[in-house]
């Protein structure tokens, strides 16, 4: 027995039930690239993500001697203005005595050097060390000093004492114009 009841189409004509399963697979197509985009959208950093990628910072202010901390993808930055003193003292250091042997001459920028930019987290378990504000201990070698375990960092920022394995690190960065530190 033949069913009357064989769906209409289903002989290759065009009919209402095949019009709306296209239709609703047009709807499904639209409806997952509608939900794709923002989707995708969120895998693009957001502005503010950008925005601290990199940091510029005004140095104009700082007088030789003088120091500060910025914020930068979410780490403290010292900026010092180094003292004459300071560099020469960084200079004359032999890289044979240090525990991360590095000139200090490597560490900062051609013709720039009494500028000393460094990644303020200590190289042994994360703290800030002290020496950036005016004030502050900054330890048996004149640069900055971790009170957590007792690190000792010099004028260069070079682990000098203490149980920090290695020199505060310098983060990329450059000159922009004399005044002008972008950092990132
Ligand atoms: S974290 Fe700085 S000495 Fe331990």
């Amino acid at each position: 027995m033949v069913s009357s009841s064989t769906p209409a189409g289903a002989h290759g004509d065009p009919t209402r039930r095949d019009f709306l399963m296209v239709a609703s697979g047009a709807m499904g197509a639209v409806g997952a690239a509608a939900t794709a985009w923002p989707f995708i959208n969120n895998l693009n950093p957001a502005a503010d993500t950008l925005a601290l990628a990199s940091v510029e910072v005004n140095v104009s202010s700082l007088q030789v001697g003088q120091a500060i901390t910025v914020k930068w993808r979410g780490k403290p930055v010292f900026i010092r203005r180094r003292t004459a003193d300071e560099v020469k003292a960084a200079a004359a250091v032999k890289t044979s005595e240090l525990p991360d042997p590095q000139a200090d001459s490597a560490r900062v920028k051609k013709d720039k050097a009494e500028w000393l930019v460094l990644v303020g987290v200590c190289t042994h378990l994360g703290c800030v060390p002290m020496g950036n504000k005016s004030g502050d201990l900054k330890g048996n070698f004149g640069g900055w000093f971790c009170p957590c375990h007792g690190s000792h960092y010099d004028t260069s920022g070079r682990i000098r004492k203490g149980p920090a394995p290695k020199n505060l690190e310098v983060p990329p960065y450059q000159f922009v114009s004399d005044t002008l530190v972008r950092i990132g």
